[in-house]
Parts: C-alpha cells; sequence; structure tokens
C-alpha cells in the first residue's frame, strides 16, 4: 500500500504515522508514506498557496496550480490514475466498509486542505472520493487523512501482528467486541468473569459472542439490523427483550 498526501504540513503526517503499529509498517515497508509538501509546487515567490477568495467574504482559499503541478508530479509515472481522497466535511462519512475498499487499492492519494477551502476547479479535476470522518469541523485535512491512513493500514496484511487480529474486532459482522480481561484476577473488588478462567472453549465463545450481542445492542443498536446473526444470536438477543426482523434469505 503506497499513501501519497498532498498536504501543506508534511512533518505531521510523517511524525504521526512514524508511531506504533503504522511507523513498524513503515519500518519494514509493508507500507509507504510519500508526504508531498503542496508549498514546493508554488511558483510565487513568497511560496504561497493561497489567495482571497472571487465574490468576497472571510478566509482564504487554497490556489489550483501548485496543487495540480504536485499531482501532476506525483501521478506522472503511476500506471492508472489513482484514487484521490479529498477529506472534507462535505464528505461521505468514513466506515470500516470504506476502509476495507481502499484497502484494495494499491496506491491512494489523500489532498488536505486548510484554510476556507480549495478552489473548487482542481477538486473537480482530481478528485474521485469525497469523505469526511464526521460531523464536527477540524483546521485542516491533516488529522481525518491519518485517521483513514490508520484504518486502512491495519487492513494490508502483515500490518498487524497476529493476522487474525483484524478480523474479530469491533465491526466485524457489524457487531461490537466483547469487553476483554486481564491479570490480575480481581481488581478493586471486581472479578473476571467465572466463564473465562473455565478453560471450557465453546462456553467462552458463546458468553463473548452474547456479550458481543449485548454490547451492540445497549450502544449501537442500529448496527444490529445489518448484522449477520444465527438463530441462537436472535434466540439470545429476545431474552434481551429485543425481537428483530427476519432478513430474507
Ligand atoms: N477537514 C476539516 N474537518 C474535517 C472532517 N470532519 N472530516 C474530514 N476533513 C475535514
Amino acid at each position: 500500500m503506497n499513501f501519497h498526501v498532498l498536504t501543506l504540513f508534511p512533518d505531521m503526517i510523517v511524525q504521526g504515522l512514524h508511531t506504533s503499529v503504522t511507523g513498524r509498517a513503515l519500518d519494514k515497508g509493508i507500507i509507504h508514506l510519500n508526504a508531498v509538501n503542496i508549498r514546493d509546487y508554488s511558483k510565487d515567490k513568497h511560496k504561497h498557496v493561497d489567495d482571497y477568495p472571487y465574490g468576497g467574504g472571510a478566509g482564504m482559499v487554497m490556489q489550483p496550480e501548485p496543487i495540480s503541478l504536485a499531482y501532476e508530479d506525483l501521478t506522472k509515472n503511476m500506471g492508472k490514475k489513482p484514487r484521490v481522497i479529498y477529506v472534507t466535511p462535505q464528505g461521505t462519512t468514513f466506515c470500516q466498509s470504506m476502509a476495507e475498499e481502499f484497502a484494495k487499492e494499491e496506491d491512494l492519494v489523500f489532498l488536505c486542505g486548510h484554510y476556507e477551502g480549495v478552489d473548487e476547479r482542481i477538486l473537480e479535476e482530481i478528485v474521485t472520493d469525497y469523505v469526511s470522518i464526521g460531523d464536527y469541523v477540524l483546521t485542516g485535512g491533516e488529522l481525518p487523512a491519518m485517521v483513514m491512513m490508520d484504518a486502512v493500514s491495519r487492513l494490508v496484511p502483515g500490518v498487524l501482528n497476529n493476522e487474525d487480529s483484524a478480523q474479530f474486532e469491533s465491526f466485524h459482522d457489524n457487531l461490537l467486541e466483547h469487553p476483554h480481561y486481564t491479570r490480575p484476577v480481581e481488581f478493586h473488588g471486581k472479578r473476571v468473569p467465572e466463564v473465562l478462567l473455565s478453560g471450557h472453549h465453546g462456553n467462552i465463545e458463546r458468553w463473548r459472542r452474547n456479550e458481543s450481542l449485548k454490547r451492540t445492542l445497549e450502544r449501537r443498536p442500529d448496527l444490529l439490523e445489518d448484522a449477520l446473526l444465527t438463530e441462537e444470536d436472535r434466540r439470545y438477543l429476545e431474552t434481551l427483550g429485543y425481537s428483530l426482523p427476519r432478513r430474507e434469505e
């Protein structure tokens, strides 16, 4: 996976990603990061990359030319036009299935805006996906781009230590993950659930599945509508007072 980021703050991206799991994956060469400073492509003697908005109004707008030149330079040796994600609160909200889709690409380009926005003409020319990380406004696109690169990286084979661990956690099957416990067996008067100490794998699996169902029902009931549920899952949910519409097979 090759991540390319068009940004005015490449150091922020490089430092952020060279940490923890993504840092190790970069060191091992499983993922690659190319943070491009848009300012390097400014032809202005003061290296300006923004200007006043036509029509007036507050704030500055990023100019199309430096972004266009950075994009041309970046893509000139790529076989095909890459997916270009413009991170913006006006985009579709990022989610796990989008991360899975992005993880299939060989190259992903993120365009990070700043100031009031980016000249619309360059967006129309190069952007393939408009993506937001949620309904709130940040000062720039770098953090959202890092969020997305983190979520995509951990789906790239070899990035996580345990190959299986990306599959069995929150949002797998559209269910939230069960709670976890480690030593000591008693902490502040609370014991680890006995079933986890029993060594009975069947019971442990059923308990974990039920905890996932209960937690999803309590915290994110909206997810249950698209969850893959067995008859046993449905019966358990019914004991919690919920019955779900049956899926058409
Ligand atoms: N840029 C500023 N806020 C953002 C958000 N919530 N998502 C993506 N990009 C952004």
